[in-house]
Parts: structure tokens; sequence; C-alpha cells
């Protein structure tokens, strides 16, 4: 015999069954996949280095989800190499006229981030070798001398590129790897601008993993 279940859980079965059809119809760029997806490619391209000597660098560390990602794969490797990331911990500077977009972008914009928010995070994950570096690119990234193996560009603006590139493209070693976060991306047309204005007459093929662009120097 079936007991006829009351119509307050008849509809609350109902909202359930079309909830967990929306979540499997949701497209792949769901904010967990790309965050997977993000993980996945730095995976990917970790695994280019395991033959080059050099540091880890990221230049726009955040709140550190690619740093400390970053981290606990050089941990793993046990290599030795120190991560190092730079950021103002204050947010963006000035954008420049080549940063518009729909989007929209503000000096300030991730001010939230400050260095000792990230420091904690670093202390929470227990990471190891890692080293940040507070300022903007322009103060900073000419004073560092290191030979890197991947340099990590996550920095959204047209200038902050065109510093980072300018400054610590020649400390790549031969064979590694350069990886543009935010190259073709709609949302950040000055990225893609400076990426594409240093590469112009040099011999570098730009490649894909997933989203994300890069060369291997
Ligand atoms: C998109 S966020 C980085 C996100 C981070 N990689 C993550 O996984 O969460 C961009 C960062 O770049 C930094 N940034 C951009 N231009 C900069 C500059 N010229 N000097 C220093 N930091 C800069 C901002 O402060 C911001 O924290």
């Amino acid at each position: 015999m079936r007991i006829p279940l009351p119509p307050a859980v008849k509809t609350r079965l109902k909202n359930l069954y079309w909830q967990a059809k929306d979540v499997l119809r949701r497209p792949p760029e769901s904010y967990k996949h790309k965050k997977l997806l993000r993980i996945f490619e730095l995976c990917r391209l970790y695994n280019l280095i395991p033959d080059t000597p050099g540091d880890i660098v990221e230049c726009g560390v955040g709140t550190g989800s690619s740093l400390l990602t970053l981290a606990a794969l050089a941990k793993e490797e046990g290599r030795g190499r120190t991560v190092w990331g730079f950021d103002s911990f204050e947010g963006f500077p000035e954008p420049a006229p080549e940063d518009a977009s729909e989007r929209g972008v503000r000096k300030g914009e991730w001010g939230f981030a400050t260095l000792s928010r990230m420091q904690s995070r670093i202390d929470e994950a227990k990471a190891e070798r890692v080293k940040l570096v507070k300022g903007f690119f322009e103060t900073t990234t000419p004073h560092f001398k290191q030979p890197i193996a991947l340099l990590h560009i996550d920095a959204d603006l047209y200038e902050s590129y065109k510093t980072v590139l300018a400054n610590l493209f020649d400390n790549v070693v031969p064979g590694g790897v350069v990886a543009f976060d935010e190259y073709g991306s709609k949302k950040w047309p000055g990225a893609t601008k400076a990426v594409d204005e240093f590469l112009t007459g040099k011999k570098y093929e730009l490649k894909k993993i997933y989203g994300k662009y890069y060369l291997v120097k």
C-alpha cells in the first residue's frame, strides 16, 4: 500500500529535484569548476619545468590562491625552490587607457588583499620557502636578480604586465615558462596588448593550457 506524501513534503521534493537538475545543467564555467581548472592549469605548467633550474615567481598575489598552489607544488617537488610573491598588497595602481573595458577597473581594487592577510594564509597553509615582496612592480621588480623557472603573471593591467615583462623576462632561464593569466580576456584588454607588444619581433610561440596562455623560453 502506498502512503500518500503530505503536500508540503511533495513540494519540497519537487523543489530539490529541480535544484539538482539545475546544478547538473550548470555550464562548466561555474565558480568551483573555474577554481579547479586554475589548479589544473598551474599543475600542468609546473610539470613543464622538472629539469629547469630557478625559482617560482608570481606577480599579482591577491589573496594567494595561485601562490599557495604554486607553493604546494614546489614543496611536493622537494627541489628547494623559493616561491616569490610580488604585489603592492594595497591594490591596483592607476589603470591606463588600454585597460578600459565593459568590466570597468579602478585604482585600489584588491586593496583588501593585504600583506598581513596573505602572511596569515601562508602560516595557516604551513607553506614553506615563500617570500612576499611588497610594493608596486615598478619599484620592486628591477632589483630582482634570481633565475626564474616559472613566471606567473596575474596582474590584470597593461602597465603592470609591461613592467613585469621588461624587468623579469631576462631572468627566466632557457626552458623556463612564462604564463599570462589574463591574455585573451575581454575584461583585461591591456594585459593582452602588453604581451603582444612585448612579443612583437621575438621568436616565442604562445601556447595554451585550458584557458591559460604561456610560452616556453
Ligand atoms: C587578480 S589579482 C591576483 C589574484 C591571485 N593571483 C589569486 O590567485 O588570487 C591581481 C593583483 O595584482 C596586483 N597588482 C596589479 N598591478 C600591480 C602593480 N603594478 N604592482 C604591484 N601589484 C600589482 C594587485 O594588487 C592584485 O592583488
